[in-house]
């Protein structure tokens, strides 16, 4: 079952809210956006077009593996950016912050190409479940651990284009 957490206007409202945080932040200077496929893409295209700065865009894949073989905490790159990233300022766009093994291993790697700038934004971010600490720079809402979908965000590769983010509260998809 689907239980509605995030409607679509509450989501708009607060990436307008970052958009316009990152405009102010980098005034006069330009910004590398770098989504992380799948879940952050529709994210990334709205937060994009609520910063009026000079942009460009690239993504990135990994993988991560799942409960059963979280004993290896291991993140892999699968796809990396094509874009130089030395002296630019890099803006990470996630779904979502959860135990923080993703970011802090792509904080890790990107810190390396000697950005002159690293943040990360996330539009969601379970605090509770944190197992590694790295923190969002932006952030859209704190939420409680539940598993949600929509916006992105993906159960079983499913439920990634509903306009609001619901909580599923079943595992069995309807
Ligand atoms: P982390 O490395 O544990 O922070 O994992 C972040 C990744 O786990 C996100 O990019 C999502 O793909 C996935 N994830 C974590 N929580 C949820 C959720 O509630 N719904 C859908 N995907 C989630
Ligand atoms: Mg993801």
């Amino acid at each position: 079952m689907l239980k509605p957490l995030l409607t679509r206007d509450q989501i708009a409202a607060r990436v307008a809210e970052i958009g316009a945080q990152i405009t102010l932040d980098f005034s006069g200077q330009s910004v590398v956006l770098i989504g992380v496929l799948k879940g952050a893409c529709l994210f990334l295209s709205d937060l994009a077009r609520q910063i009026t700065l000079d942009a460009t865009f690239d993504f990135i894949a990994v993988s991560s593996y799942g409960a059963a073989r979280q004993s290896a905490g291991e993140v892999q790159l699968i796809k990396d950016v094509t874009t130089p990233l030395q002296n630019q300022n890099v803006i990470l766009v996630e779904d979502i912050l959860d135990t923080g093994l993703t970011l802090s291993f792509l904080k890790k790697l990107f810190a390396a190409r000697q950005p002159r700038s690293l943040k990360i934004a996330a539009l969601l971010d379970k605090t509770s479940r944190r197992t590694v600490p790295v923190e969002g720079d932006y952030v859209g809402f704190k939420i409680a651990d539940e598993f949600v979908v929509g916006y992105g965000l993906d159960y079983a590769e499913r439920y990634r284009n509903l306009a609001d983010i619901c909580v599923l509260v079943n595992d069995t998809p309807k």
